[in-house]
């Protein structure tokens, strides 16, 4: 490890190594409990053991309640900036409180109780958090389904979650259109086989629509009936165990997984997180430009921000075109942001559009001290583009929709740590990272392997998932066994930095998006002219990554292949939905595979990414290479 004098970084790392339980006790103590824990860690419970067992809390206690009792009622706990509806509203911690109060006896009032679930889908508006709260305050279970999803995945989503209770809006608002959500909801609902009890639509003043009779619910009319008598709830009491929410995302099929996260263990983690990975306090404006509909806005716009008792900008707008690349500094002068969280596709795109920074001009940035950067790999170059734009520490972190905070991340609240660009720096106390071979043997330092993290995992990270634990110990614990496997690969170099390269398995990552090729291909095969396919990311400047779907046509077909391709595109986009960003399917004579049957992405992706390449000694026939690259060529890809 480097030494730098001002970090506590080693100290307190090697203290967590030496007493893990004393060193969690410690932190839970900035947690409020109704009945502390019993015990910190119970080893025999659950698939690998359960943090915080016995403890009693209550999530929006923490992030609401106790923030008004202790005096900073009158402190804003959310502004929302929303270019895109040209509309801004500052909530107070009292305000707030009085709205989740009022939410959640209107859920109460629609038969929701504790360990109930609730699907929310719904843009970036103070109404989502205000939900996720209020379900956290009555005990019932939230899952928050992305907005660019489309119907089909959000029906796959209310089937598995069985909700009690749809919360969702009318519309998004993207920069070039309305998105009507009110009808893809109706879809959804009509394809699951489990239908919810009752859905509360909020009508945004951009876009009306229907309300079913006898199921929907308007939004305002309800919670303004529920204000006018009166109406209240108290704060639920939950073992720390009781999960807070599920969230799905995406696996190596198309089913999604459902990521439980558990009460106890994600107050706890995130606090430590914001004081010491963000270095944020109380009373400081704290600015995740992500949805909600993500893990990062569930952890870092929702509750890291309001468990500390810190201010949390809710953006609904773009990093460009909204109206322009100056936007995100315009939010931080505007607002006194002292840390901006967010990915670095944004970055690139603001880089793009306005590479001089000449937006900057004119903005006082004074506040802001740090940027974060998470959701994919950060480019050095970026990175870099980044420190000399804004002239602040530019620290990249990493972590998944599984972990809930950082794996790995440079602790600025523990005092900042060299930078070494293109690495998220060092694991976060809770963490023993390992980098193994094939074989779970640990191999040397700056040599590639899988990283796989010993268990248990830290307070935060999933126990589980949703009503699925063989699926989670087969997912993640079989392979490398007393490990859990993030199927990340990378390396640690003599210096014991973290260097994330990619994935081991199926899912890519579109501008900072987790998605499964997998899903992708799945979609492609339902088309009825499809013989096969393979769909696989290719670099790209912008997003990082974009996938790009090959088919192979059923002998016989007689439409031209442009008209096949064009509907694949549609169809992805109508299954999967816009955020799939999917707008390349390449028809191919064949598929290149092994003898074996093993279609060959890695070569193709290979190919596509104009990187050095061989024929693996196993290809069945070598030709079909060529006619991948040749099939690019024409694409204008593959270099
Ligand atoms: N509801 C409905 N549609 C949505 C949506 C939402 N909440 N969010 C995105 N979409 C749509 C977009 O309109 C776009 O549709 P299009 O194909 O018709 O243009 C599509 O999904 C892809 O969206 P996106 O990935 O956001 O790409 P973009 O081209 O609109 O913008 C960036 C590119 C880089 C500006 C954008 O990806 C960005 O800001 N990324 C930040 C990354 C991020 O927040 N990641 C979260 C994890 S930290
Ligand atoms: P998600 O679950 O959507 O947060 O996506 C998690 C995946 O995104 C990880 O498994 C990584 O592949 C990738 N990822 C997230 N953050 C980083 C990072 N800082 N560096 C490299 N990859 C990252």
């Amino acid at each position: 490890m480097r030494e730098s004098s001002q970090s506590r970084y080693a100290e307190i790392y090697a203290r967590w190594q030496a007493d893990p339980e004393g060193f969690w006790a410690e932190a839970a103590k900035a947690i409020d409990w109704i009945t502390p824990p019993r015990r910190i860690f119970d080893a025999s419970a659950g698939v690998y053991g359960r943090w915080f067992v016995g403890g009693v809390c209550n999530t929006c206690y923490n992030a609401v309640d106790r923030h008004v009792a202790a005096g900073r009622g009158g402190q804003a706990a959310l502004i929302y900036d929303s270019p895109v509806s040209g509309t801004q509203r500052t909530l107070t911690y009292a305000e707030l409180l009085t709205e989740v109060r009022t939410l959640g006896a209107v859920l109460r009032d629609l038969g929701v109780g504790k360990g109930d679930r609730v699907v929310l889908y719904m843009p970036m508006v103070p109404e989502a958090v205000i939900a996720m709260l209020a379900c956290a305050r009555i005990g019932a279970v939230h899952s928050v389904v992305f907005g660019g999803f489309a119907a089909k995945e959000l029906a796959t989503r209310i089937e598995d979650a069985a909700p009690k209770v749809i919360l969702a809006a009318s519309c998004g608002i993207e920069p070039n259109r309305l998105v009507a959500y009110k009808p893809l909801l109706d879809q959804a609902i009509e394809m699951a086989a489990v239908k919810p009890e009752a859905c509360l639509i909020l009508k945004r003043p951009q876009m009306d629509c229907d309300l079913v009779p006898g199921r929907d619910h308007d939004w305002q009319e309800t919670c303004a009936a529920a204000r006018r008598a009166g109406e209240s709830v108290d704060c639920a009491h939950m073992a720390a165990t009781d999960p807070l929410y599920v969230l799905y995302t995406s696996g190596t099929t198309g089913k999604p997984k459902g990521v439980v996260r558990d009460t106890g263990g994600h107050l706890v983690a995130l606090r430590w997180s914001m004081e010491n990975l963000y270095g944020i306090k109380p009373g400081e404006v704290f600015w995740t430009a992500s949805d909600i509909g993500w893990v990062v806005g569930h952890s870092y716009i929702v509750y890291g921000p309001l468990i500390l008792g810190a201010t949390s900008v809710i953006y609904e707008g773009k990093p460009v075109g909204t109206p322009d690349p100056g936007a995100f500094w315009r939010v931080i002068a505007e607002h006194k942001v002292v840390a901006l969280f967010t990915a670095p596709t944004a970055l690139r795109a603001i880089k793009k559009e306005d590479p001089e920074a000449a937006h900057l001009a004119g903005r006082d940035l004074s506040a802001f001290r740090t940027l974060f950067l998470a959701g994919e790999r950060a480019d050095p170059d970026t990175v870099r583009w980044a420190e000399e734009t804004l002239n602040v520490p530019v620290i990249d972190h990493w972590w998944q929709t599984e972990t809930g905070w950082a794996i790995a991340g440079n602790p600025v609240g523990l005092g900042t740590l060299p930078v070494k660009r293109g690495s998220p720096t060092v694991p976060m106390p809770g963490y023993d990272v390992r980098i193994v071979d094939e074989a779970a043997r640990p191999v040397p330092a700056g040599v590639m392997g899988s990283i796989v993290i010993k268990l248990p995992l830290p307070p935060g990270c999933l126990p589980t998932l949703f009503q699925q634990d063989d699926r989670f110990r087969e997912g993640y614990l079989t392979e490398f066994p007393g490990y859990y496997k993030t199927s990340d690969a990378g390396f640690i170099d003599a210096d014991g930095y973290l260097f994330v390269m990619g994935r081991t398995d199926d899912i890519i990552n579109v501008a900072g998006h987790r998605l499964s090729t997998g899903g992708m291909e799945e979609v492609l095969a339902s088309h009825p002219d499809i013989a096969e396919c393979a769909v696989i990311g290719v670099k790209d400047e912008l997003k990082g990554e974009v996938p790009c779907g090959f088919v192979v046509l059923k002998a016989g077909e007689r439409r031209a292949p442009e008209v096949i391709e064009k509907e694949l595109v549609a169809l992805v986009r109508e299954r999967i939905g816009p955020v799939a960003a999917f707008k390349l399917a390449i028809t191919v004579p064949r598929l290149p595979k092994t003898r074996s049957g093993k279609i060959l992405r890695g070569t193709m992706k290979k190919i596509a990414d104009a990187e050095s390449w061989a024929a693996p000694a196993t290809i069945d026939d070598p030709g079909a290479l060529d006619d991948i690259e040749a099939s690019l060529k024409a694409h204008g890809l593959g270099g």
